[in-house]
């Protein structure tokens, strides 16, 4: 069994794409963000699953994609953002090196844009991401050590804040 060394939770539009491919790049690992693995699995875009399957049965492969990617994958992980909500992905989590992106609403509804290719976002990007925010906010700090403020930042600049956190739990474990 594989873990992975940083998982990355979060909202919509927190970055953890972005801001896990620089992590990864900077510590020589694989990025993997289980989006893609679900849309390898199903063979079409996330948005397209939610339309065809409905969202139910998305979320069963973003569970199946969640525990497989967190027993196999040794690089930095990025999870969907409403992954977090399956009881059994959060069990899973404990015990690993989870970071919470945390955004606020006028940052992750500017980095979403339009929200196109985000289902839960259709028809009104500001007002869903508010409601999401306020509903899941809470379960990513519970299950994160660690949380990233990423608001006024730029990718390159939370990136630099995540490595530090590694490299602090580095220098601590070196000491252990
Ligand atoms: C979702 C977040 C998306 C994707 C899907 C649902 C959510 O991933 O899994 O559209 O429920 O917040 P990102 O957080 O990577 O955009």
């Amino acid at each position: 069994m594989t873990a992975p060394l940083l998982v990355l939770v979060g909202s919509m539009g927190a970055g953890k794409t972005t801001v896990g491919g620089l992590v990864a790049t900077a510590l020589g690992v694989e990025f993997l963000d289980t989006d893609q693995l679900v849309e390898a699995t199903a063979g079409k875009p996330v948005a397209e699953i939610f339309v065809d399957d409905g969202e139910d049965h998305f979320r069963e492969l973003e569970r199946i994609a969640v525990a497989a990617a967190l027993s196999s994958h040794g690089g930095v992980l990025a999870l969907g953002g409403g992954a977090v909500l399956d009881e059994s992905t959060r069990a899973l989590l404990d015990g690993h090196q989870v970071v919470f992106l945390q955004v606020g609403l006028s940052d992750a509804a500017s980095r979403v844009g339009l929200g196109v290719s985000r289902p839960l976002l259709l028809g009104n990007v500001r007002g869903r991401i508010k409601q999401l925010l306020d509903e899941r906010t809470p379960i990513y700090a519970a299950v994160a050590r660690h949380t990233v403020p990423t608001d006024g930042l730029d990718a390159a600049e939370v990136a630099d804040l995540v490595l530090a956190l590694v490299q602090d739990g580095e220098h601590v474990h070196q000491h252990d």
